[in-house]
């Protein structure tokens, strides 16, 4: 292990413009540096690295992060070993320390699965080039399907002989435990078999290419036994969101900016080896909304290739519009009869096959409506269905000008007046968006985008006596503080405090450890202190739990930074340190494209990032102290209705506490604000 001080060392030597410049050229531009994004296939450079945050984000594809995230997800690395690279590159020596018992079973634990796997692949390798059997039984069968040694390889195939335990005897003997064995499915429930048996063996990797799962296909033509068996689904393998064949076509569909989908095992593998490797596999079931976001992370560029009878097309049509949805644009192509992906490329090789499937390739809403137009030929009822099937899908592209290109073709194609098609579509958007908005509603904290009415405090109220009245001075009536509101740039509204809450979490990932000059203690320690008894009451579960787990470390007199937070365990905290970082890029593009001038004269935030803390820290409270405020008032509202007098003066007494404090506060922030 690398002993945490030297973690320090590497991150501090980092600079996050030498590490990509090992693999991107960089031009300078304004403050940034700019080139082509190297994750997704693009013309025009829209991939940013910004050297004094020491991040990088492409506006093009979104990916975002530090050097570590860059080598993570350019070069498949690790964590330790992207630490590993940098020491290298910077000539820093590691010192590695030994780990703790805790510490190595903590670690076996997690990586355990991936470790009998790893055995389980190294079985069946052995099994199919170290034994007589192997060779004439398996490795025979895979060359027979034109396959070469270094493809087979490549692709971890192997081969698990038709012996009742072989795999469990080896296994235990060598210190396995039985219980791992049969989580990950490598044998038999009650321990006492094999699971796979007589069978060529494939291997199923994850997109970093670790071993999650196996299939073994049977060698036999016997239609009693089922062609594939597969492991079973442990936290490793979750099917919906694994391709067969997404980490060794990975890089390819980046580069080529265009991902094609087979349905199995052997049409990638021969794909691949034809040279054809920005290719991956549903393994037989149709598209889950999970394996689509795992592609539209790489391309937004799709091409199926189908090889069944119409009716099993038409069937998997149906699934394609959640593709649509994550706006893949997506094309069909029917491989001549009797042929599959496989045997096309084995019997025409990898060229032919391009050529085919690039000429043969239709675009799937032309292609959907072709096929139900010849199947409703003549019959005008069910070419209105067929009408509102189509405009079905086309609604659900996210993009309005691609919606209205395909709305024009199909009108032509359909034979309907374009109108007829523009108001179903619109129908049909104008539904969805009222589900969603009816959803939301049903969830009050998920982020409807209009901030809440201000509290009914701010108004009279028939209920008061008149001399309430007098703690409610005419100048809080209306809209609250306007020049808050008018800060929030629209597209980022939070629902009620979410804003304010936000940035707090923006203060603690951007200048949590930075010491504050005139109090001696860092940012983190200062806002934390400050807002320690509103800790629970977050509105929004994530910046909450961020905020929380910052004040723990703390206390524990640990320190957290910007790296810890982009390399946080939980994805989403990543991501949001990642916005919160980029924020103020978020701008330029545009900026620089319209103004053709680049934003150098913007002040960095942390060049004031004192009165950015304060600022943030009180808008934080008086939205704390107005949600009391209006709780009060109910107080008051309650017992002035049933007649308590004593408990309405009681509360009154609170109130005025409370707006004391609300004034105060409002006082110094509108102060601050107006001398910005
Ligand atoms: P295919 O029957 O087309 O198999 O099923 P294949 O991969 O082309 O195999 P060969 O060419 O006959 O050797 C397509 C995919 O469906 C899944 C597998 O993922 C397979 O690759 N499948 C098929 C199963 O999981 N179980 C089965 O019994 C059959
Ligand atoms: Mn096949």
């Amino acid at each position: 292990m690398i002993p945490p001080k030297q973690v320090q060392e590497i991150l501090d030597a980092t600079r996050i413009e030498d590490v990509v410049e090992d693999f991107v050229t960089l031009k300078r531009r304004g403050v940034n540096l700019i080139g082509l994004c190297p994750f997704h296939g693009e013309r025009t450079p829209s991939f940013n690295v910004n050297p004094a945050r020491n991040i990088f984000k492409c506006f093009g594809c979104g990916k975002a992060g530090d050097a570590i995230t860059f080598l993570k997800e350019h070069e498949n690395l690790t964590y330790p070993e992207a630490l590993r690279w940098l020491a290298r590159k910077y000539n820093i020596e590691i010192q590695e320390i030994e780990r703790s018992p805790e510490q190595m079973a903590e670690a076996q634990l997690a990586d355990s699965l991936y470790i009998v796997n790893d055995f389980g692949l190294q079985h069946f390798q052995k099994q199919l080039f170290d034994t007589d059997e192997g060779k004439s039984v398996a490795l025979a069968y895979f060359r027979k399907r034109g396959l070469r040694e270094e493809i087979i390889r490549a692709f971890g195939l192997g081969y698990a002989p038709d012996e009742r335990d072989l795999l469990l005897r080896q296994a235990k003997s060598q210190g396995y435990s039985l219980d791992l064995l049969k989580k990950v499915g490598l044998c038999s429930q009650d321990g006492s078999r094999d699971f796979f048996r007589a069978r060529v063996m494939f291997t199923i990797h994850n997109m970093s290419g670790k071993v999650a799962a196996f299939a073994g296909r049977t060698m036999s033509s016997e239609k009693t036994i089922p062609k594939y068996i597969n492991s079973p689904e442990t936290e490793i393998y979750v099917k919906n969101k694994i391709l067969y064949g997404a980490f060794q076509a990975k890089k390819a569909i980046r580069q080529l900016d265009e991902c094609l989908l087979v349905e199995g095992y052997m049409d990638v593998i021969s794909l691949y080896q034809a040279g054809i490797e920005n290719v991956v596999a549903s393994s037989g079931t149709s598209l889950t909304e999970g394996q689509l976001q795992l592609i539209r992370r790489n391309t937004s560029n799709l091409k199926i290739l189908y090889d069944g009878d119409p009716a099993g097309i038409k069937a998997a049509l149906r699934g394609l519009d959640l593709a649509l949805e994550q706006d893949l644009n997506v094309k069909i192509c029917l491989l001549p009869d009797g042929h599959d992906p496989d045997s096309y490329v084995q019997e025409f090789g990898g060229e032919a096959f391009t050529k085919y499937t690039t000429e043969n390739a239709k675009d799937f809403i032309f292609f959907k409506t072709d096929l139900l137009l010849e199947e409703t030929k003549g019959d005008p009822i069910k070419r209105a269905g067929l009408v509102k099937d189509i405009v079905g899908s086309i609604a659900k592209i996210p993009d309005t000008i691609k919606r209205s290109v395909y709305l024009r073709e199909c009108s032509t194609l359909l034979e309907v007046p374009e109108q007829a098609l523009y108001s179903e579509a619109n129908k049909l958007i104008t539904n969805t968006l009222k589900k969603k908005e009816e959803k939301a509603a049903r969830q009050p904290s998920a982020a409807s985008d209009v901030p809440p009415a201000a509290p009914p405090m701010w108004g009279g109220d028939e209920f008061f006596p008149p001399d309430i009245g007098a703690y409610f001075p005419p100048s809080e009536a209306g809209e609250g503080f306007p020049e808050f509101e008018s800060q929030q740039k629209p597209a980022e509204r939070k629902s009620g405090e979410e804003y304010q809450e936000r940035d707090i979490v923006r203060l603690l990932i951007l200048y949590g450890m930075q010491i504050l000059p005139e109090e001696n203690i860092t940012v983190g320690e200062y806002v934390l202190s400050d807002i320690e008894e509103s800790l629970g009451d977050f509105d929004n579960a994530l910046y909450g739990k961020i905020a929380k787990e910052c004040h723990a470390l703390l206390v524990e007199g640990k320190v957290f930074d910007q790296h810890y937070f982009i390399q946080h365990e939980s994805g989403e905290v990543a991501n949001l340190a990642i916005d919160l970082l980029a924020e103020p890029w978020e701008f330029s593009p545009n900026w620089e494209a319209m103004w053709n001038y680049p934003l150098q004269n913007q002040p960095m935030p942390e060049r004031n990032f004192t009165l950015d803390m304060r600022q943030s820290l009180d808008r934080f409270k008086l939205r704390k102290v107005q949600k009391m405020c209006a709780l009060n008032l109910a107080r008051v509202q309650t017992a002035s209705k049933s007649g308590d007098h004593e408990a309405m003066m009681r509360f009154m007494k609170i109130q005025q506490k409370l707006n004391e404090t609300r004034n105060e506060i409002a006082l110094r922030t509108g102060t601050v604000v107006l001398a910005k």
